[in-house]
């Protein structure tokens, strides 16, 4: 039989905004969205703080690609269109593989619940095997994104790590 390693199931939480990383403000959302992670059964294997700028985002992302005990990326904070979102740019910069489907099941759901979801550029997708999720920067966000690509997850990090079994929803 095919034992999932307990390690499998790894991810990286970056936040991504300019006064959380100097330190004006708490990183709730970054919190919220670690708590989530744990309890939808992953365990957390870095925590980072950095600034809205592109090349830091797009470093930091490229730089836990690499690492072997992460899974996936999920970042929260700058995909709208204040003048200094740039996640959305940065993570184009470092995926190889899009997943609109992540994408649009986030928006699509989250337009249930806010007209302002439509404000969101977020993107998903997989850089070499690891899968890179960007979320809004709000608590908020965060919550009702997740609940909606939660129930999957766990079979994209199964089918990267080329475990290709088909799976219906009811397993
Ligand atoms: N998505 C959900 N599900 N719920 C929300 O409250 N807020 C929106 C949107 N996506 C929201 C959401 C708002 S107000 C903005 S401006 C954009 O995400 C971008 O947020 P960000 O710049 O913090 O990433």
């Amino acid at each position: 039989m095919n034992m999932p390693s307990v390690e499998r199931y790894t991810a990286a939480v970056i936040t991504i905004s300019d006064s959380a990383s100097n330190g004006e403000r708490e990183d709730k959302s970054g919190d919220t969205l670690e708590g989530l992670l744990q309890k939808a059964g992953f365990s957390i294997t870095d925590r980072e703080v950095v600034p809205d700028e592109r090349q830091v985002i797009a470093g930091t992302l490229t730089r836990c690609t690499a690492s072997h005990n992460i899974a996936c990326i999920f970042t929260t904070g700058g995909t709208g269109v204040g003048p200094r979102d740039v996640t959305p740019e940065a993570a184009k910069d470092v995926i190889e593989r899009r997943m609109p489907g992540m994408e649009e099941a986030m928006r699509h759901e989250s337009l249930r619940q806010t007209p302002f979801a439509m404000l969101s550029r977020q993107v998903v997708g997989v850089a070499k095997d690891t899968l890179i999720v960007t979320l809004p920067g709000s608590e908020k966000a965060v919550r009702e994104c997740f609940a909606v690509i939660q129930p999957v997850l766990k079979h994209v990090v199964d089918l990267l790590a080329g475990e290709t079994a088909h799976k219906s929803s009811n397993n």
